[in-house]
């Protein structure tokens, strides 16, 4: 071997070595997510082993060479910038089993969505409350059960939760809450979905409430909700961010009205239907104080007939598009408030509220406004 042969050799390496280096530096700006730590993936491992997978959702979930990445597994999504577990989308996935602890390893996640499982009403691991990054929970209709536990007050930058089930159930086994002191903890909430819980004994349920100063979407539909007591929140400091209120099929009475107006000015949309406003006189004058609330429901809800007296003008009127009276004691003393200067009404229902007798004259509007349906 010459002393050329050798530099050049010498050189080919240095070259091979840049090359090599340059290759590791391309691939890792183009696919920062080099694959899960080996903590995330034992926790990922560790998961799955305490689920029963009929469905074999998780099949990708493996140790062969082809899935060493946990970040490419079917569910799970790595943060582009730190290559860690932030996303665990698991939503349908027909699995069933218990959660095992080990999951709490996956300390960036942000997002966790196990909804339409079947955890056979065992209760919500308390060990959630330690994903400290969590900003969306998402346990509906995975049949959870058993008391909220309180350790979710420790998820300070949630969003969203929801523990929502579409079961309309007698809450034999469903999940259910003493208190809701944890809500206050929780001052990022934007939306909160705690329909078919049973929340009957949950006094202070507005005040809790209330003390989210982000929240816009209130849904607790069938909850056995008790009404509100009207001494206890003054003032509904909620109200203004709220636009999406559901209270429907639960025990309010008329007090409700009192505190979402106010200062109201953002609700959209309120469903109240299937509580009992029986002699509440003044509801139509507490609905007109939402300029723009766009979707009424208050069905089934015995409102008695509007004295039209009370109302000159309809002045949320004119933001009111969707409209669903039904089976009320209603008269058609109605037909004058909704009418007036409203000009966006595409849907209205008043089926089983208002005896033909009195719609003599009507009938025409009413076809007319089907019609536009
Ligand atoms: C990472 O980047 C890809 C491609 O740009 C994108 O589809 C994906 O949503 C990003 N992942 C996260 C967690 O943001
Ligand atoms: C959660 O999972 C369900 C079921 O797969 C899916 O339909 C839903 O879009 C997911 N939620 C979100 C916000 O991604
Ligand atoms: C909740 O937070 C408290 C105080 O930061 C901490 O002591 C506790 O261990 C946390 N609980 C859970 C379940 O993470
Ligand atoms: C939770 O998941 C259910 C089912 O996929 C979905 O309908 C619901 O909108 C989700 N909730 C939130 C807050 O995204
Ligand atoms: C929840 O709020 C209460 C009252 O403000 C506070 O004492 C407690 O430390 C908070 N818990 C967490 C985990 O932040
Ligand atoms: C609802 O929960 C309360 C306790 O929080 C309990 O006493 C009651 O029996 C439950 N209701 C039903 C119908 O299970
Ligand atoms: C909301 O009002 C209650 C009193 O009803 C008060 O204690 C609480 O601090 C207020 N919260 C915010 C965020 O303003
Ligand atoms: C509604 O019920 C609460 C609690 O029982 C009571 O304090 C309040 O006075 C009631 N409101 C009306 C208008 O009857
Ligand atoms: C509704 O309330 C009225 C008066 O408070 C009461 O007489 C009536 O029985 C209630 N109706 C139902 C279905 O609970
Ligand atoms: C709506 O009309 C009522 C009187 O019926 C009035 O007290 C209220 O201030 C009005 N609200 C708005 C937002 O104009
Ligand atoms: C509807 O009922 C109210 C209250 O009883 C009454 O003031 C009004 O005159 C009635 N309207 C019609 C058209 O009968």
């Amino acid at each position: 071997m010459t002393l050329t042969n050798i530099d050049h050799e010498k050189q080919i390496y240095c070259f091979k070595v840049l090359y090599a280096f340059l290759v590791v530096l391309l691939l890792r700006m183009n696919n920062p997510c080099i694959g899960c730590s080996e903590r995330e993936m034992q926790a990922l491992l560790a998961f799955k082993q305490g689920l029963v997978d009929n469905d074999n959702s998780l099949l990708s979930w493996g140790r062969e060479v082809q899935n060493k990445d946990c970040c490419q597994w079917d569910g799970v999504y790595c943060s582009n910038h730190t290559g860690h577990v932030v996303k665990l989308d698991l939503g349908d996935q027909s699995l069933q089993g218990t959660i095992s602890p080990k999951l709490v390893e996956l300390q960036d996640l942000e997002y966790l969505n196990l909804s339409f499982n079947n955890f056979r009403r065992s209760q919500i691991p308390d060990f959630i409350g330690s994903f400290s990054n969590l900003r969306y929970l998402n346990l509906s209709n995975a049949k959870f059960g058993g008391e909220i536990p309180y350790q979710l007050e420790n998820l300070t930058r949630l969003e969203y939760l929801d523990l929502s089930s579409d079961e309309y159930g007698w809450f034999d086994d469903s999940i259910y809450a003493k208190n809701l002191n944890l809500l206050p903890n929780l001052s990022g909430l934007k939306h909160l979905d705690l329909s078919s819980t049973n929340l009957s004994v949950v006094v202070g349920w507005l005040e809790a409430v209330n003390m989210l100063p982000k929240l816009r979407s209130l849904i607790l539909w069938w909850c056995d909700l008790p009404p509100p007591i009207i001494s206890s929140v003054s003032v509904m400091n909620s109200s203004k961010s709220l636009v999406h209120v559901d209270l429907s099929y639960n025990n309010l009475n008329s007090s409700i009205f009192q505190l979402l107006s106010g200062t109201h000015t953002n609700l959209v949309e309120l469903d109240l239907s299937r509580n009992n406003f029986t002699g509440v006189v003044g509801w139509l004058e507490a609905i007109n104080m939402f300029p723009k609330l766009s979707n009424l429901i208050l069905s089934g809800c015995n409102l008695p007939p509007p004295i039209i007296s009370s109302v000159s003008v309809m002045n949320s009127s004119k933001s009111l598009v969707h409209v669903d009276l039904s089976f009320n004691n209603l008269n058609s003393s109605i037909f004058q408030l909704l009418s007036g200067t409203h000009t966006n009404l595409v849907h209205l229902d008043l089926s089983g509220t208002i005896s033909p007798v009195l719609l003599v004259g009507w009938k025409q509007l009413i076809c007319f406004l089907n019609y536009q349906t």
